[in-house]
């Protein structure tokens, strides 16, 4: 895979409900861009004494817009740096490198598939919904939040989506509830034989355990904090299990951040379960 570090410039910032979308031109990432691929921002400018980058999904590409190529994300502003790119404005300069991680993995059939975003976990469904769709695939969209303002991309779930779910935790729109709500009876109804999700920790888990109780793939993107970004600190491991059976810490930013949602030991994130290949006895 081609990973680029590029000087990047910010072509709009713009707020969308409780989020941002960010457009940057930059070039060398657009072109090999795979849907679930992300991107490591460097934060706070030139003389920041923020050194870790940030990780975020790739939302869009394009490699023919009036800018050049372009990469787009959607973020929260909760922490320093992301309350920092909050304030980024069109003609800034940022540091980007990407494409990074695994992508999606794509059925070689023609299936039913749902994609399942929680707030702006969303961002990532969008160009998977497309190149599900050009491959015979449907694409079904379950889109949750708490509340309104943090949902992402309703609309264009309607454009790209075969059908379109909303909940929200408030009821201020869609269903009122969660995302498994909904999904339990569409995997049914849609005879589904993939999952895929993005969004938080507990979401995953849920949506991984009822897909396979359903007997459906499931496919998560996780969001593991991570420093590097690119396999050598081992910050960002979870436990996966391996076709053999053995638990392995895992590293998320070069294996992930798309894993089998089946393979993930759930309920030891944030641990080391015992019996885990090479952990301390
Ligand atoms: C694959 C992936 C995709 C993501 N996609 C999105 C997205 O699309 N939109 C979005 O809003 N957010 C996304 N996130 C989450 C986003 O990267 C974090 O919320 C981000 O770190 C926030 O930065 P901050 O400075 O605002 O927050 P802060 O919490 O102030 O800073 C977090 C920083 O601390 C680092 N850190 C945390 N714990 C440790 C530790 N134990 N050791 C070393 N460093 C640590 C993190 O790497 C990060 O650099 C994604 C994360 C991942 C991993
Ligand atoms: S973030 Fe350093 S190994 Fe993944």
């Amino acid at each position: 895979m081609t990973v680029t570090q590029a000087r990047g410039r910010v072509v709009s910032r713009t707020p969308v409900g409780d989020y941002h979308h960010l457009v940057i031109a930059v070039e060398g990432i657009a072109e090999h861009t795979r849907p679930g691929h992300f991107v490591a921002l460097a934060v706070g400018g030139a003389d920041s004494g923020m050194l870790l980058r940030r990780a975020f999904s790739i939302y869009r590409t394009s490699t023919t817009g009036r800018y050049g190529p372009t990469v787009e994300v959607v973020f929260a502003a909760h922490g320093k740096g992301t309350r920092w790119m909050a304030d980024l404005a069109p003609e800034d300069e940022i540091d980007v490198v990407g494409p990074m991680g695994r992508p999606f993995a794509l059925p070689k059939e023609k299936v039913a598939c749902i994609l399942v975003g929680g707030g702006y976990g969303s961002a990532p469904m969008f160009s998977l919904a497309s190149a599900l769709r050009e491959r015979g695939s449907s694409a079904h969209f379950v889109l949750g939040a708490a509340t309104t303002p943090r949902l992402f991309g309703v609309l264009e779930a309607n454009r790209v989506g075969s059908s379109v779910h909303v909940t929200t935790e408030d009821g201020s729109t869609g269903t009122r509830g969660r995302v498994t709500d909904v999904l339990e009876g569409l995997v049914d109804d849609v005879e589904a034989a993939v999952v895929y999700a993005c969004g938080p920790m507990g979401m995953l888990r849920a949506v991984a355990d009822l897909a396979e109780d359903a007997g459906a793939w499931s496919q998560c993107v996780v969001e593991e904090s991570m420093a590097c970004g690119v396999g050598v600190c081992m910050t960002c491991v979870l436990p996966v299990e391996g076709e053999d059976g053995l638990v392995r810490m895992v590293r998320s930013c070069v294996e992930g951040p798309v894993f089998r949602g089946d393979r993930v030991r759930w309920d030891a994130v944030g641990t080391i379960p015992p019996g885990t290949l090479g952990a301390p006895r």
